[in-house]
Order: C-alpha cells, then structure tokens, then sequence
C-alpha cells in the first residue's frame, strides 16, 4: 500500500511540476506567473480541486509519444472565488507552450459540461501557442468542440476570458465568444494572424504589441473589456466581475446587505453646467447616485463617449449605461452603440437590473459612420434594450434628442421607469437647428436674419427644451431634483424586483449583426 501512495505522490509532484524547472523560470523571465500561481491568486485559499492532473496527450507522431507531461499543458477543476463555486481552467505554457492538443481540449470541455450541469461560472486563464502543431486536425476539432460549448453556455453561465501570454489563430474565437476578455500590458496579444503575416500580406510592419496587445484591443477594436497593469489585476478584476453577477441565468446577483438611511445627494443640484452646451463627466453623476466605490467600468477606453458598468445601488447589483457629454458631447455612433448594446444584453441574459443615463445630442453624422453601417449598428442598441425585460430605469439629466431619445431606454421601448431632471431637453432636435428648418421663410423675409432666428430659436426652445411636454404625455414618470436622484432610484428598483415579462415565444431572434 504504502508503495502505490508513494507512486501517486510521485506522479502528482511530476504534474505539479508542469515542463520542468527551466521553462518555469523561462516564464518568470518574461513577466509571467505559471498556470498554477495565476490559480492561487484567484482561487479562494485551499479551495481548488483538480480534475485530469494526469491526463495526458495520445498523439505518437513526430516522436511526441517519448514527450509527456502530466495533465498536458492545462490545469482544470474547480473551487470557490470569495465563497462562490466557479470552474476554472488554466493555460500551462510550461507544456508544449500551452498548445491546445485533443486531449487538452476535452480537459477543457470535460468543465463546460459540469458548470453546464451545475450551473456556476467559467473562467478561462489563456497563455497558448495555439493548436498543437503536432496533431493536426485534431487539435483543430478540439477547438471547434470548445467554440461549441462556449456558444450553448453563453447566456447560461457567465463565462470570463483573462489572456495572459499568447492568444492567436482560431484561438482567439473562445475568449470572443465568452462575455469578458481581460488581456494584460505587454504580455498578452490576440491576434488571428500575426506580424509576420500581415508583413507577407499587406506588406505591414507591426508589432505584436501593436498588432494586437492589451491597449490597442482596449482602445482600437474594443475586443478586450480590460487592459491591465499586471497579471495580478487582471486576476483582481476577474473576481470583482464576478462579485456582480449571478451563478446562472436563473439565478440573482448577490445582493449585499443595505439599510436606507438619508439618500439626498445635494451635490447633485450644482453638478450641471449652467450653459447646456458644456460638458461635464458622466462619471461623476454615477459616483454621486451609486453605492460609495462601487462602480466597475467595462470597456473604460473604448468608444468613450458610452460609460459603462456594473455597480451597487443599496447593495443591489445593477448594470449601468450612460451618454458621456464629456466625449463628442455624449454622441451615440457605431463603437458606442456595439459596446453599450452588447452591456445590456448580458445584463439582461443574467438578470442584472439596468440604469440608464440619459445626455445625449444625437447620432454622430458624416460618409463614416454612414459608410461603416450606422444604421445597422446603431439598431444593435435599440434592439438590445427593446428586448431586455430586467427592471430597466432612464434618468434624462439633459438633452434626449431625435432618435436617439427613443434608444436610450426610453418609455416607449419597454422601460419601467422614467425620470427626468429640470434641467432635460427632450425634443427632436436642438432649438437652433429646429427654428432654422420650420422658420425659414420667417427668418429670411425678416430684415435682421440674425435677430429673428434668435427668436424663433427662443420660441422653439421655450416650448420644447424642457422634460415639461414629454411629463404631460407620461413619457417621463416624474421630474424630479438631481439631488432626490438616489432615493428615487432605489425605491423604484426595490418597486421592481419582482417584475416578470415574457417576449413572445420564438427560436431565437434575429438582432441587426
Ligand atoms: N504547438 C506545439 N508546440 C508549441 C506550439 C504549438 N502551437 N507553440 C509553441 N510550442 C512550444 C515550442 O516548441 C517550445 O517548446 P520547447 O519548450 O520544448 O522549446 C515552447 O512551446 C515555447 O515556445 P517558444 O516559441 O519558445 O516561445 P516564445 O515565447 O518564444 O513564442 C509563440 C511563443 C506562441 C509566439 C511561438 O511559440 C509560436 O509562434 N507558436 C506557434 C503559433 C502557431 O502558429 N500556432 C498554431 C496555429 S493556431
């Protein structure tokens, strides 16, 4: 007996060891921690349990049946993060360089299918040279196999993507599929063909780091939802995501305990500037209406004129959008309409309350946007919301132009709750413009042109820039002081947690892609 327990201990030291005290040191060199320390930061502490630390590849070609490592480059199980059950797996780039080998692959697939069953959280750490060079087309149907799952799981459980070292080719269609992608600061990249082939191509010089590095798929093509510092903040990150969301798409956020007290915010009331053509930070509305520091931006450098995020209102878990007049005044256009419409529908997917901020001048015009497809993208959001059936809440803070008014949660596409500030101007478009088309001919008979576009401008906006002519129709619930902004908030949202609408019934539906 004792000899077969010193054998299992033999074999699990091997597989503790992964490829070996140099390529550990190897990737230490570059920055990087290993499968299993990355594990230890994100696990609760003694609360990891491996599942296939022996497995081990089957491929004979090439000599590979003399190279084997135990558990085969990825290590896979589950435990808790700060008590909460989710399955993990974890890219070991000590083992063939993380490559995805067949074997690898089902290890992967083997923990979908359990948090599939048992309804928990996914969380992949990628650190990968792509598909196991030596297997061929069955590390391709390994992938193919995860990409399946990813979809099926996706609405389901949440599922979290963190790149830590190289993430290319078909592999990069798992993070892309999942909900969020962390990446980290110069050593992560994700790309589907690298520099070399872009050089060969389009005759291109460009950098991993450039090509596709942490800041420029938080800042260029919005891919990854966090570009961190380190490894260590990106695994922070991973857990605060985690911290707002629900187990499953049956399940509720975690809700922290919250006792009202007074909710009044009079720094509200002097927040707006007095011209309504200034901008001011969006950011500072949400600090001031939310739990103290609770707001977790998504997307924070990626079509910034959308904020959006996850924060506490009461210690209830929400989902927040919001028009940021401090970038192109708030303008909703393509980048910003993906990004916020994507928000919304996990939001929505996992039962997470949502909470609409609502400046916005209209969309952005110009051959651009028109060319690149506006029309479709910016339908993305409307549709998003028109579908969402979590308690849904819009505060107007300022303008609510043209069609825009009607995407931005307005009441006519489902929203519960609609509030406006005094300080909204909900009409079809500014006043300048509006009394520049229905007065012309008034403005080009009249002798001084200048004077009287200024006061069919003044009549225009007397009637229209307030939230006064949108309250009388019930479009806004009620107009209220920035300053009660809170209190209303929290007493609606409580109002609302128990509201259940069902779409009709469908296979799926065909939102505008
Ligand atoms: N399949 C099998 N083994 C792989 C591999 C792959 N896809 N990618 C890397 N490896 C192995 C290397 O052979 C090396 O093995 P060793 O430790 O026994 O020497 C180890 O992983 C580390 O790779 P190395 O190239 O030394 O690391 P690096 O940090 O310099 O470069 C990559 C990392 C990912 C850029 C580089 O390995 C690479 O280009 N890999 C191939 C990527 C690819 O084309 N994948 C297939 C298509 S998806």
């Amino acid at each position: 007996m004792d000899n077969k327990i010193k054998l299992l201990g033999k074999k699990r030291e091997e597989a503790l060891l992964g490829g070996g005290k140099a390529r550990i040191e190897s990737q230490h060199k570059k920055g990087k921690l290993t499968a299993r320390e990355r594990l230890h930061f994100l696990m609760d502490e003694g609360s990891f349990q491996e599942i296939g630390m022996l497995v081990s590849h089957r491929s004979t070609d090439f000599g590979m049946e003399k190279e084997k490592y135990p558990g085969d480059g990825v290590i896979t199980g589950y435990g808790t993060v700060n008590g909460r059950l989710v399955y993990v797996f974890s890219q070991d780039f000590t083992v063939f360089g993380g490559s995805l080998s067949e074997t690898h692959a089902e290890k992967i697939c083997k923990i979908m299918d359990l948090a599939m069953k048992n309804g928990a959280p996914v969380v992949g750490l990628n650190d990968s040279g792509g598909a196991r060079i030596q297997e061929g087309v069955v590390s391709l149907g390994g992938y193919a196999d995860i990409f399946y799952r990813n979809t099926m799981a996706s609405g389901v459980v949440p599922q979290i993507s963190a790149i830590l070292g190289p993430c290319a080719g078909g592999a990069v269609y798992s993070p892309a599929i999942t909900d969020f992608i962390l990446m980290v600061e110069n050593t992560s990249y994700m790309f589907v063909t690298g520099p070399n082939v872009v050089k060969t191509v389009t005759h291109e010089e460009v950098s991993s780091e450039e090509l596709g590095g942490a800041n420029t798929h938080a800042t260029k093509s919005g891919v990854t939802h966090f570009a961190c510092a380190n490894e260590i903040e990106a695994i922070e990150n991973v857990k605060k995501l985690l911290s707002y969301m629900p187990q499953n798409c049956e399940d509720r956020a975690p809700a922290l305990p919250y006792e009202i007290k007074n909710e009044l915010r009079e720094e509200l009331n002097t927040i707006m500037p007095e011209n309504a053509s200034q901008p001011y930070d969006i950011r500072e509305v949400i600090g001031h209406v939310i739990d103290e520091r609770s707001f977790l931006e998504v997307h924070k450098d990626f079509a910034e004129n959308i904020v959006v995020g996850f924060a506490r209102l009461a210690g209830r878990s929400i989902g927040i959008v919001a028009n940021q007049p401090a970038f192109l005044a708030g303008v909703l256009d393509i980048n910003s309409s993906t990004k916020g419409a994507r928000f919304v529908r996990f939001c929505d997917s996992f039962n997470i309350p949502l909470l609409v901020f609502e400046d916005v001048p209209g969309f952005l015009p110009g051959t651009d946007q028109e060319w690149n497809a506006i029309i479709t993208n910016g339908a993305k959001l409307l549709y998003a919301f028109c579908e969402a059936t979590v308690p849904r809440i819009t505060v107007i803070t300022r303008k609510a132009y043209g069609g825009a008014y009607d995407v931005m949660n307005s009441k006519h596409i489902g929203a519960d709750m609609n509030y406006a500030w005094p300080t909204a101007e909900i009409a079809v478009m500014g006043a300048k413009g509006a009394a520049e088309i229905i007065f012309k001919r008034e403005i080009n008979a009249a002798e001084d042109k200048d004077a009287k576009w200024k006061e069919m401008e003044l009549q225009y906006s007397e009637i229209f820039t307030n939230p006064y002519r949108a309250a009388e129709r019930g479009f806004i619930d009620e107009v209220i002081e920035p300053a009660e902004t809170r209190v209303k908030l929290i007493h609606a949202f409580k109002m609302l947690e128990n509201k259940v609408v069902n779409n009709p019934r469908k296979k799926h539906g065909n939102i505008p892609l």
